[in-house]
């Protein structure tokens, strides 16, 4: 298998590269039926969409904000009016899961000697209820914010906080991804970057590839000295 050499941090996107968003839609199914994987999909990507526009219109709210905003927009969108199922999907994504093979990922990186951060555009308060209620706190080192800035990734800035706080140059970080967005912005500031294509998706036609692709984050490990 190809290395990556001299990493010396890995750095990981939080929303379905550590945590497993579609769990949130997966456990309020029986409500949802069949609209449950749309709705997840338009409910994720007006999220997404909500956030760059707030950072190009220089509107900033936090991440919990949009997400509530952009869940208001997919309820709407299929007709749903149901403030109970609204409330129990935003408990559940405050509460959310990492994907089952996290822990063992980073407990095996940590004896490794490698640093773990997270990069994420999530809040704060966010960050740490889904790191502790997926039980990680021990293995993650930093946990960055883009509410820091009050802008969103891709921004460059916001990749450049890890550069500036932890005091290595870009060669020795390794960010990982699954989201195609955040690989491009990764990797046009000039992270080496790992592709988590769980979800069997296609690269953006953009001039910034991935440095190395997985399925899961099972083959991350071995993959760097
Ligand atoms: C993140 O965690 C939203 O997945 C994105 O930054």
């Amino acid at each position: 298998m190809e290395k990556l050499k001299n990493i010396k941090l890995c750095v990981f996107d939080a929303y379905g590269t550590l945590f497993d968003i579609n769990s949130v839609t997966k456990m309020n199914c029986e409500k949802l039926g069949d609209i449950a994987e749309p709705f997840s999909k338009l409910w994720r990507s007006k999220q997404l969409e909500y956030s760059w526009l707030r950072s190009l219109m220089n509107r900033y709210e936090d991440f919990w904000y949009i997400t509530k905003e952009s869940l208001d927009y997919a309820m709407d969108y299929f007709n749903i009016k149901d403030e109970l199922l609204k409330l129990k999907l935003l408990n559940t994504y405050e509460n959310i899961n990492c994907y089952e093979e996290v822990p063992e990922v980073l407990s095996e990186l940590k004896e490794r000697k490698i640093s773990t951060a997270i990069l994420s555009n999530a809040s704060p308060n966010m960050l740490n209820k889904a790191v502790k209620n997926s039980k990680i706190a021990q293995y993650i080192d930093n946990s960055f914010s883009a509410d820091s800035l009050k802008i969103y990734k891709p921004y460059s800035s916001v990749y450049i906080l890890v550069v500036e706080k932890c005091n290595l140059v870009k060669n020795e970080i390794l960010f990982i991804s699954c989201n195609t967005w955040d690989v491009v912005g990764a990797k046009s500031f000039g992270f080496n970057v790992a592709w988590i294509n769980r979800f069997n998706g296609k690269k953006e036609v953009l001039p910034f590839e991935p440095d190395i692709e997985f399925k899961s984050l099972i083959e991350l490990p071995s993959s760097v000295l």
